[in-house]
């Protein structure tokens, strides 16, 4: 299957089953590569004190759920992941935080009529640049979840001047072309964008924060 090519349910198949085996090195390996994750949840504009209403797509095993929730802790968090062994970690990583958390097991794509105009963010972490060629309209679910003026988070991959690296990347479903963060500021009102270094350039990472 071509990342360019697949349809919308041949991608999430690759997600579920990409993740039977990652999910169970997941957190013992990302913490070396996924940059960018406490600080896209520290810069969140949202006021702490408020019962705000925050989306992940693409929660994986809930390390950002846990971030979020410490530093919202009247926010009402939802995760939502594809991969059934995803969400099974991370049903354990949120544990601590009750019902103020909640998960759900399904693909986000655009039609989705669950969160209508009701997030007062949504945050994408490490999950737009695996998901080709459909994250344009992740992106356009989101803004549709979002309320006027709600925050849009992303951190993830930005590119790399390596190809060996883009090709192995590749291999992992990753699409590092740079192409997310133009997009976004185009789509949505912009408010900040971060490119950073990892490893001395060996690719650079970004994070943006931009509102509906
Ligand atoms: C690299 S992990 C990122 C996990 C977490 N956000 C983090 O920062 O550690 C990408 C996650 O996106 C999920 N995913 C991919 N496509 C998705 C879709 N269409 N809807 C929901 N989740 C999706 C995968 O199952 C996987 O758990």
């Amino acid at each position: 299957m071509s990342r360019l090519t697949a349809s919308a349910e041949e991608q999430n198949q690759a997600m579920e089953q990409y993740y039977v085996l990652q999910s169970k090195i997941y957190d013992l390996t990302r913490w070396a590569f996924l940059f960018g994750r406490e600080e896209i949840v520290r810069r969140l504009p949202l006021d702490r004190s408020a019962p705000q209403r925050i989306l992940e797509v693409g929660c994986g095993t809930g390390y950002n759920l846990r971030l979020l929730a410490k530093r919202f802790p009247k926010a009402q968090i939802t995760g939502l992941d594809v991969s059934g062994h995803m969400i099974s970690r991370a049903s354990q990583a949120v544990q601590p935080f009750g019902g103020r958390v909640k998960l759900e097991q399904r693909p986000y794509q655009l039609g989705d009529m669950h969160f209508n105009n009701q997030m007062d963010a949504v945050l994408f972490s490490y999950s737009l640049t695996m998901i080709n060629p459909h994250w344009k309209s992740l992106l356009q679910q989101a803004y549709e979840d979002l309320k006027p003026g709600g925050v849009l988070a992303v951190a993830d991959f930005h590119d790399s001047r390596f190809p060996w690296f883009k090709a192995h990347m590749g291999n992992n479903h990753v699409r590092m072309d740079a192409h997310l963060s133009p997009w976004i500021k185009e789509n949505f009102d912009p408010v900040s964008l971060t490119v950073k270094p990892a490893y001395g350039g060996v690719w650079h990472y970004f994070m943006q924060i931009a509102r509906k």
